[in-house]
């Protein structure tokens, strides 16, 4: 494809007179156009808001994760709902909602979505996100968010920073475009984008060392040791506390981020959301020529447990993530898993 091109003909010419590819197409323009009100609450931050309360990240309550919710998180979420109302969409699952929501069950596809990622810097002016997933509906709808994440038909996410734009995947690469306010349209900016498959950037939240597996403290004492480690090269290190920056970063120019499962109470799987954040991340990732893996376990092989289950997450820069791997395999790095927390099986309670 072409720069320049706008997101609304790419979408007609992926879809063609397919009516899966149709309804994708459709659910991507729905998501750009709430997208857009998003960027703009959040570019006006405290004087959003018609009681100018606006977005200040205030927190408004809990989520069903037990994670605090933000003023835009709530706003986001409503957002969005509201621009997916109209198409046929069998099954909505947000990162603010206890349970799906059931729309249309004959609709052919569903949805996943973090409407506010990295919610914790919306008072910090740092750029934050929407994640989206999206899923064939199966004949059991119950079932549709316990899909593996190799199951997704599209994946994507916004970032509402210096510019807002758009990372997407439909299965055949991965285009990056970015809002033009003044047609308000989304603008082909990169096409077909790959990742470096080395790199000497990692991000990775590092108050959180002393809790971390032998695999992933190797991992990152080497990258410390520099040149003069066996490594033999320095390493730069990032950490922006938005899964939706980190990432576009990576597609930008290489690198590999981890949340890794630690030691902490309620951090054992990470602290990222399999369904509506590691899988459209891993699909993005793979898409681009990179890998997504949970140290163990490649992240579009895992069948969710439950909607809002967490899982370690470390992904980017192909070559790097596989030492990763190789590093949770090796008998010399003793480590075993943290005892999973029981998992309940999650169905929806209609
Ligand atoms: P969310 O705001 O949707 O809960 O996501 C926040 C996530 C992710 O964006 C980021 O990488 C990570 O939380 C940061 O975690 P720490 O604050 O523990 O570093
Ligand atoms: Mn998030
Ligand atoms: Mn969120």
């Amino acid at each position: 494809m072409n720069p320049g091109l706008n997101l609304r003909q790419s979408m007609n010419d992926y879809a063609g007179t397919d009516p899966l590819r149709r309804a994708v197409g459709d659910v991507i323009g729905a998501l750009a156009h709430a997208s857009v009100e998003i960027s703009d609450l959040t570019g006006n931050g405290a004087l959003a808001g018609i009681t100018l309360a606006g977005i200040t990240g205030q927190a408004q309550g809990r989520n069903a994760d037990g994670d605090i919710q933000k003023d835009l998180d709530v706003r986001a979420d409503r957002i969005i709902r509201a621009a997916l109302e109209p198409l046929p969409i069998a099954a909505l699952a947000s990162e603010e909602a206890a349970e799906p929501e059931i729309g249309y069950p004959a609709a052919p596809i569903s949805v996943a979505i973090d409407p506010l990622d990295g919610s914790s810097n919306i008072d910090t002016n740092m750029s934050v996100g929407t994640i989206f997933s999206i899923l064939p509906t199966p004949r059991d709808i119950r079932a549709t968010f316990l899909q593996p994440g190799d199951a997704q038909l599209a994946a994507g996410f916004f970032v509402y920073g210096p510019q807002t734009s758009l990372v997407l995947t439909l299965g055949r690469g991965v285009d990056i475009f970015t809002l033009d306010r003044g047609e308000n349209a989304f603008k082909l900016i990169r096409p077909a984008v790959l990742i470096p498959p080395d790199t000497a950037e990692f991000a990775i939240n590092a108050s959180n060392q002393r809790h971390w597996e032998p695999p992933v403290q190797a991992f990152i004492e080497d990258c410390l040791a520099g040149t003069s480690g066996e490594r033999g090269k320095d390493f730069n290190m990032r950490w922006i506390g938005s899964l939706v920056a980190e990432a576009h970063r990576i597609l930008t120019r290489g690198g590999i981020f981890l949340y890794p499962a630690d030691a902490r109470e309620g951090y054992r799987d990470g602290r990222l959301r399999l369904v509506y954040e590691a899988n459209p991340m891993a699909f993005i990732m793979e898409q681009a020529g990179g890998a997504a893996s949970t140290g163990r376990q490649r992240i579009l092989d895992l069948t969710p447990a439950t909607l809002h289950q967490r899982v370690p997450l470390i992904m980017g820069s192909r070559n790097k993530v596989r030492r990763l791997d190789r590093l949770h395999m090796s008998p010399e790095i003793k480590s075993e898993p943290y005892p999973p927390l029981f998992a309940r099986r999650g169905l929806f309670r209609n």
